[in-house]
C-alpha cells in the first residue's frame, strides 16, 4: 500500500497482477452477459452519461430521469443483478476492514473519450464502510478533492490492476475521471477502461457496526 498524502485514501498500485486482471475481465464478461451494460442518464435533464454501466451483487446503482438510487434489479431486463465474483468479495475482505460484505459492485465501462465529472458517492445509507475501486484496461487520470466542492484537487494516474480505497475522513471526497488514456493497455479486447466500485449500501449492524472505524 502506498500513502497518498490524503488521510483516508489508500492506494495499492498493481494489486492485481496480469493473470488476476485477465481473470477479473472474464468475471466481468460473465456479469455483462447476464446484465448488459445500460446507458445511465442524469436525473431531471435525462442527459446521458459518457460511461456505460452495469452492476453485480445484491444491489446495483442506477441513474435515470427520476433519481440516483440502488435497486436489486437491472433497469432494462428486470432481472436480479448477478452475484459478485469471489475475487471481488475477497478484495473487499482484504482491504475494506469492515466485518460485513460489500453489497454492490458498480461496473463502469469507459470507451475512448468517456469521463466522469467530480462527484461524491453519497447514495449509501452507510458511510462507515469505505469505497473500494478497481481499475482495469486503459489508464485513467483520477481527480481527488476534499469533502467540499470547489476545494483544492490533486490527480493520480490509475493503471490496470490498481486498487484505491477511500474511507473514514475521505469517505465523502469529491472524485472523478478527467480522461482515459486510449491505447495504454491491451487488456480489454475492445480497448477502453473498466472501473469496478465496491460499496456497502445498507447500515452495518451488530459487531460490524461496533468495529467500524
Ligand atoms: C466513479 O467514481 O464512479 C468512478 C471512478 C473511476 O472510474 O475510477
Ligand atoms: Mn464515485
Amino acid at each position: 500500500m502506498v500513502e497518498t498524502g490524503i488521510e483516508g485514501v489508500c492506494y495499492w498500485p498493481a494489486y492485481f497482477d496480469a493473470s488476476a486482471q485477465r481473470a477479473l475481465v472474464g468475471a466481468v464478461s460473465a456479469v455483462v452477459d447476464a446484465a448488459p451494460f445500460f446507458t445511465p442518464r442524469m436525473p431531471r435533464t435525462g442527459k446521458p452519461f459518457s460511461v456505460r454501466m452495469t452492476n453485480c451483487g445484491p444491489l446495483g446503482w442506477v441513474s435515470d430521469k427520476t433519481s440516483y438510487r440502488y435497486q436489486p434489479c437491472h433497469p432494462e431486463t428486470g432481472a436480479p443483478w448477478p452475484p459478485m465474483p469471489d475475487a471481488l468479495l475477497a478484495l473487499w475482505d482484504d482491504v475494506a476492514a469492515v466485518g460485513a460484505p460489500a453489497e454492490a459492485c458498480l461496473i463502469n465501462h469507459y470507451p475512448a473519450g468517456a469521463r466522469m465529472g467530480l462527484h461524491q458517492d453519497r447514495d449509501e445509507a452507510e458511510f462507515a464502510a469505505p469505497v473500494v475501486s478497481v481499475s482495469l484496461g486503459d489508464s485513467a487520470v483520477f481527480r481527488l478533492g476534499g469533502t467540499v466542492r470547489g476545494g483544492k484537487t490533486t490527480s493520480l494516474r490509475l493503471k490496470s490492476g490498481d486498487v484505491i480505497v477511500f474511507g473514514g475522513p475521505a469517505r465523502l471526497i469529491y472524485h472523478g475521471i478527467d480522461r482515459v488514456l486510449s491505447g495504454s493497455s491491451t487488456l480489454l479486447a475492445g480497448g477502453g477502461r473498466y472501473n469496478l466500485t465496491l460499496r456497502r449500501v445498507t447500515p452495518l449492524t451488530g459487531n460490524a457496526a461496533k468495529e467500524a472505524p
